[in-house]
């Protein structure tokens, strides 16, 4: 393994290489979808199947980008969600998220039977565990509302953990599964009768009937923005969601000591823990931890010494061979957006704000958008209405959040040094002054400079240093490029400006 394998996720590490055609010229279809991640693939693949023609426009790799970062858990169970959803939301609207979630993981096992697809999908139990005493009223309370709701949930003190827990949540008949794998064999059953997947054909310019790339167009009748976040200033979504980051590993443990099902802490700092038999027949143990600010290299520090501590304390787990980050968005009310991107008019089919469980959230957004898409109306829709406003349940966390998107756009984070290109060791970044610019600057190890401007093409915050994946991260609303400026997430879709060297 080389060394910069190391920071890439296990999944896109092991997983297979897709190679779909980039966009070139004109395309009609019935629909386009920006974006080959949980929600484009499975939109694609419900719109195949009802008849319409698609085209799938993805920048990247299909299932390389939030999809194949994630700890990739096939649940239901979303820590404690459901007594919160039922005041929020009533009992209807959390019984509907209820059911949604768990229709997503039948939907999936039925997709990688029906195509065939290798993915390593497993059945699970899942947990929710809390380690102290202060948190089993919690648990046994959001136990009766999801029994309540018709979840398979029961309350147990014995999960199967290596150290003492106070009560956890067990709920039945889940399962967890490769998402490269799964994706790259879903997307692989779509082009064919009018559909397209197009993979390093990123969305430069957009219309609600219209999706142009630097090669081609793709004409449709109705356009799927499935990016994550809404490209740009679409919806206004990255107001409503906030970006939270996450340390990933991928450590090699004796199968002896591999716990049997899927694990999320209620304590912070909070740890998700899963294992994955490789081809190559080792254990692993997939851990990710408590979320850090983007850019910001002493909390990405910290929370992956955490992690590893964890892992290396109470499973034995080795030194990790796969180190990687991940990022999603909290929606302020505890629901994700998914559905028409403003009620004037029809505008883009959006799904966002998924709070680290669009597997199965992804999936409920492919049915409703795809549904949405072909003229129908779904019986889940109104719950996740990307229209709606609820702004009283997260409203701290946003004002928060708010106050410090001021302060990025201001000055952002600086490290203390180095000062200028000349400081700059091999493997070294910082932010630097450079007639008077701010500058994002890195070094590689065979002492290249990369020198790119430091301020986000999305709204002008200043982008932080990710030390473990080496890419420039914006902490506003979690845009993310390479060292040479090239974007990796969005909401931006311009590259940052590169800067002369010298
Ligand atoms: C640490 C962590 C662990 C997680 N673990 C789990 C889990 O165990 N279970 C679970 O349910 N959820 C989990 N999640 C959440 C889940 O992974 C995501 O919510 C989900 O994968 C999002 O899917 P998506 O299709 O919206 O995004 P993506 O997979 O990111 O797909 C969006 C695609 O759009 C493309 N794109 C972006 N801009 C453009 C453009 N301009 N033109 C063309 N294409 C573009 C991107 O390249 C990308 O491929 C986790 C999240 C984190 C952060
Ligand atoms: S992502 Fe919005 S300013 Fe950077």
């Amino acid at each position: 393994m080389s060394d910069r394998s190391r920071n890439l996720s296990y999944w896109i590490a092991s997983g297979p290489t897709t190679s779909f055609p980039q966009l070139a010229g004109e395309v009609d279809v019935d629909v386009a979808i920006i974006g080959g991640g949980m929600v484009g693939i499975t939109a694609a693949r419900l719109l195949k199947d009802a008849g319409l023609t698609v085209a799938v426009i993805e920048a990247r790799k299909v299932g390389q980008e939030v999809t194949g970062k994630s700890t990739a858990k096939v649940t239901s169970q979303h820590n404690l969600v459901y007594d919160k959803l039922s005041k929020t939301f009533g009992d209807e609207g959390a019984r509907t998220y209820a059911e949604a979630n768990e229709a997503a993981i039948r939907l999936m096992a039925d997709f990688a039977s029906r195509y065939g697809i290798d993915c390593d999908f497993e059945p699970k139990p899942a947990y929710t565990y809390a380690r102290s005493g202060e948190h089993v009223e919690a648990i046994e309370r959001e136990v009766e509302v999801a029994r309540g709701l018709g979840l398979p949930a029961s309350f147990t003190r014995e999960p199967g953990l290596p150290f003492p827990v106070a009560g956890a949540i067990r709920f039945d008949n889940q399962a967890q599964f490769h998402p490269c794998k799964y994706l790259a064999g879903l997307a692989a059953s779509i082009p064919g009768d009018g559909c397209h997947v197009f993979e390093q054909s990123r969305a430069i310019d957009w219309a609600p009937t219209r999706v142009v790339t630097s090669g081609g167009t793709v004409n449709a009748r109705r356009v799927i923005m499935a990016t994550h976040l809404p490209l740009g200033q679409v919806g206004l979504f990255y107001a409503e969601n906030y970006p939270h980051m996450h340390p990933v590993i991928a450590a090699r443990v004796d199968p002896a000591r591999a716990p049997d099902g899927m694990y999320i802490s209620v304590e912070t700092p909070r740890h998700s823990v899963r294992t994955h038999r490789a081809g190559t027949g080792d254990m692993y143990l997939i851990v990710t931890g408590p979320s850090f600010k983007h850019g910001h290299v002493d909390e990405e520090r910290q929370g992956f010494a955490e992690i590893e501590r964890f892992a290396a304390e109470h499973f034995g787990a080795q030194a990790p061979d796969y180190r990687w980050t991940n990022e999603d968005y909290a929606p302020m009310d505890g629901a994700p957006f998914i559905g028409w991107s403003s009620s004037f008019g029809e505008g883009y089919l959006v799904a966002t704000g998924f709070n680290a469980w669009g597997i199965t959230n992804g999936t409920v957004a492919g049915v409703i958008l795809a549904a949405l898409a072909a003229g129908r109306d779904h019986e889940w829709a109104s719950l996740f209405d990307a229209t709606r406003v609820k702004p009283i349940a997260g409203a701290k966390e946003f004002t928060t959040h708010n106050l410090e998107v001021a302060k990025e756009l201001v000055g952002g984070y600086v490290a203390a040094k180095p000062h200028s290109y000349e400081e700059l060791a091999p493997g070294e970044a910082a932010v630097l002054k450079v007639d008077g610019e701010n500058v994002a600057a890195f070094r590689d190890e065979q002492g290249q400079l990369h020198a790119v401007s430091a301020v986000c093409t999305h709204m002008g915050c200043i982008v932080g240093w990710n030390e473990n994946d080496r890419t420039w991260d914006c902490p506003c609303h979690g845009s993310r490029y390479e060292v040479t400026g090239e974007v990796i997430h969005g909401p931006t879709y311009k590259p940052l400006e590169k800067k002369a060297i010298g």
